[in-house]
């Protein structure tokens, strides 16, 4: 049979389209296989993505050619509920990434800014390798091990205390440990032990494990614990979670401390004291690296003081005491078969190219991103070319450069579209931007999917089940167009065929009717847990252009509840009014954003998707993280120069204990700290008889 693949979906004649389908639901179903039973998916999800796509469209231009046992029949199917759910004392975060040396030096200037250090003060930093594994977190009561989790979304992960107990060199006791210690750390695969387990998959018919990480990630993962045992696992310690009596002041002693209590650290830590000291570092063990028996991916860099590290805090998703400094990306050479652009969640057109499968650090890539129009033309690059692809960490591939020396006969140039190819609408680009984009908001279809699928992410609603390729399943069959459809699924369901029910009922799909019962009812599970909702996560899943994770919760905090919250935004239209100065005001919103909110709810279409999530949704009102403290819910403004803190400090330390910043002092301000050169701020303050505080008033109120 001749290769189909690179024929594009609208020149495939019948004959064609039929044994593509065919391909399609046997190479799909493979690797649903091995997404969920043996945790080593082969391709990437944007791969498996094209897969399906590719057989919808197929679908959609021969309907009379769907195959009984397609892949889009087979939906709805929840993950694995195999392991029960353990929810962190204290949240695992990740960390930030850099790049390049630069980065790594604006790190530490970043530190030492935020802290307020003196020039010649020293900031050392501990040096890690970066293991690329897998997370886990061991708790031990009264010096027993007692249960072991995976990182799972960093608040709440699986519990596989009994597969972490099988790994060599764990300890089960520890002598004059605290009454309660989490030690975190990374569960490995080394080489030998990924050769001798590839050798006995083979052997056993089974398919092999594509990298070191995959393998391991599979092993943890079974639920037999016994395998576990035997695929030689290996872990090493670098951080902790709750801890009953901390007797460590820097990361430095915590490593010592717990290779006392017998956990494996990484040898290779070293403890730095400039930055010339850490690339140095970096630069030495990026050359052992091919000789390591595991995988690094690069250096992770952590402020030594814990007194500083606490000060430093964390952002959402990483502390800003952290750093992980990544090896450069791994490249390859393939060819593009064709030039593809996609319409994201605002709009923006990005070329993608599709690749002929290439094997590159570990996985197999057939898409990259090509940035944007003016990156295509200034590279010239063109289908059929050759390219140099490369991929970096967890980072999206990219086209780096096109092989002219390999270029055959005269390929046209790209030509970008100018209309949106989803819908249609004009597709602009504004002056001094670098992306093109659809001007079709909610009529184009491209853009209310990748909406959904954003309002599906993990981040928002995280609904089990209801991942990116089950949600654009059901969009492409048109029982989800709106994020409130999700809500009504299961009544839809229920229905009768000729009273608008789905037709076949989700648990009819398949081969055997019925068998998929218990998954579609975990389906419905999940997503009736998910009708209770917090306003921060509630507001960051509408998909607001420029509204991020912190500026949803930014915007909670300032309004409290959603109605509050959409009163303001309805009276913030007026670019004179109280509502858009106070919404201007909040410190980390600027006009941009407020202006990107602001037209978003004078949007109706976006009105009734509020409204109808209103009615089907009960949002949480923002609760303050820590009530006893004297300024949860107030508004505090900063001005004029600190002298024990930063201004980022303080503010960082204000938002902390539940207070809101502002930049700019209103009626809606309760209190001012006023250093020496406050001018303005502190006049108005006086005329609007606001509370106004020093420096010292401010620690002696804050506690110190
Ligand atoms: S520290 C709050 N140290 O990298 C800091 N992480 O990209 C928590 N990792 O989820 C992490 N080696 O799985 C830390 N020496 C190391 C590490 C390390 C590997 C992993 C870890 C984390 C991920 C973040």
């Amino acid at each position: 049979m001749s290769d189909l693949r690179g024929i594009a979906v609208e020149s495939l004649k019948k004959t064609q389209a039929e044994q593509e389908l065919k391909r399609l639901a046997q190479e799909i179903s493979a690797h649903d296989g091995l997404y969920h039973g043996d945790d080593a998916p082969e391709i990437s999800d944007q791969a498996y993505d094209a897969l399906r796509r590719r057989n919808g469209d197929i679908e959609a231009r021969f309907p009379d050619l769907i195959r009984d046992d397609s892949p889009s029949k087979n939906v709805g199917a929840a993950p694995s509920t195999a392991f029960t759910k353990v929810r962190h004392a204290q949240a695992m975060l990740s960390l930030d990434n850099a790049f390049g040396d630069d980065e790594v030096s604006e790190f530490i200037a970043r530190v030492r800014r935020f802290l307020g250090l003196a020039e010649d003060e020293a900031v050392a930093l501990v040096a890690e390798p970066k293991i690329d594994g897998l997370s886990a977190s061991l708790r031990y009561e009264a010096g027993k091990f007692v249960q072991g989790a995976t990182r799972g979304d960093g608040t709440t992960g699986e519990d596989i205390t009994a597969n972490l107990a099988t790994l060599f060199g764990l300890p089960k006791t520890i002598s004059g440990a605290p009454d309660v210690l989490e030690v975190r750390g990374e569960v490995y695969m080394d080489r030998p032990a990924f050769e001798a387990l590839n050798i006995a998959q083979e052997a056993a018919g089974k398919p092999a494990y594509i990298n070191r990480r995959n393998a391991a990630a599979g092993s943890l993962r079974q639920l037999d614990a016994s395998i576990t045992g035997t695929r030689n696992l290996g872990f090493f310690a670098y951080s902790w979670g709750e801890v009953s009596d901390r007797t460590w002041d820097t990361q430095w002693d915590f490593l010592k401390q717990i290779s006392k209590w017998k956990f494996p650290t990484n040898p290779l830590t070293k403890r730095c004291e400039s930055l010339d000291e850490v690339l140095k570092y970096y630069a030495d063990i990026g050359a052992k690296r091919g000789d390591l028996e595991y995988d690094i991916d690069g250096i992770v860099y952590k402020v030594d003081r814990l007194d500083w590290q606490e000060r430093l805090g964390h952002v959402s998703h990483h502390p800003r005491w952290a750093l992980a400094h990544k090896f450069p990306a791994e490249q390859a050479e393939t060819k593009i078969l064709k030039i593809e652009v996609q319409v994201g969640r605002t709009g923006a057109i990005t070329p993608v190219a599709r690749l002929e499968p290439v094997f590159v650090g570990g996985v197999m890539v057939s898409n990259a991103t090509l940035h944007n129009e003016d990156n295509i033309r200034e590279k010239d690059i063109r289908e059929g070319d050759t390219v140099i692809i490369q991929r970096a960490g967890d980072v999206i591939p990219q086209v780096v450069e096109a092989v002219t020396e390999k270029r055959k006969g005269r390929p046209p140039k790209f030509k970008y579209p100018q209309v949106c190819p989803e819908c249609g609408s004009a597709a602009v680009r504004e002056e001094g931007e670098a992306v093109r984009r659809c001007t079709g908001g909610l009529i184009c279809p491209a853009q209310r999917k990748e909406r959904l699928r954003h309002f599906v992410s993990r981040d928002a609603f995280d609904i089990p089940g209801l991942g990116e390729k089950q949600i654009f399943q059901f969009w492409e069959e048109g029982l989800i167009k709106e994020p409130a459809d999700i809500f009504d699924l299961e009544r839809c369901n229920s229905l009768p065929a000729d009273q608008g029910g789905i037709d076949p009922p989700l648990q009819d799909r398949g081969a055997e009717p019925g068998k998929r019962a218990k998954s579609v009812a975990n389906l419905f599970a999940g997503i009736a847990a998910r009708r209770d909702i917090s306003l921060e996560r509630f507001l960051y899943a509408l998909g607001i252009r420029h509204v991020g994770q912190t500026t949803g919760r930014l915007l909670a905090q300032n309004y409290g509840s959603l109605a509050g919250f959409r009163e303001a935004m309805t009276a913030a239209t007026d670019p004179d009014g109280e509502a858009w100065a106070h919404l201007e005001a909040i410190d980390g919103i600027g006009p941009i954003v407020a202006q990107a909110l602001v037209d978003f709810f004078a949007e109706g279409h976006n009105e009734k998707v509020v409204d109808d999530l209103d009615a089907a949704l009960t949002v949480q009102d923002f609760v303050q993280p820590d009530t006893d403290s004297p300024i949860a819910g107030k508004t505090v403004v900063f001005t004029g120069s600190l002298e024990t803190m930063t201004r980022d400090e303080a503010k960082a330390r204000a938002q902390s204990l539940g207070a809101k910043v502002a930049g700019s002092v209103s009626k809606k301000t309760d209190l001012v700290i006023l250093g020496p050169g406050s001018g303005s701020k502190g006049k108005k303050a006086t005329e609007l008889g606001i509370e106004t505080l020093d420096e010292q008033g401010w620690l002696d109120l804050i506690g110190g």
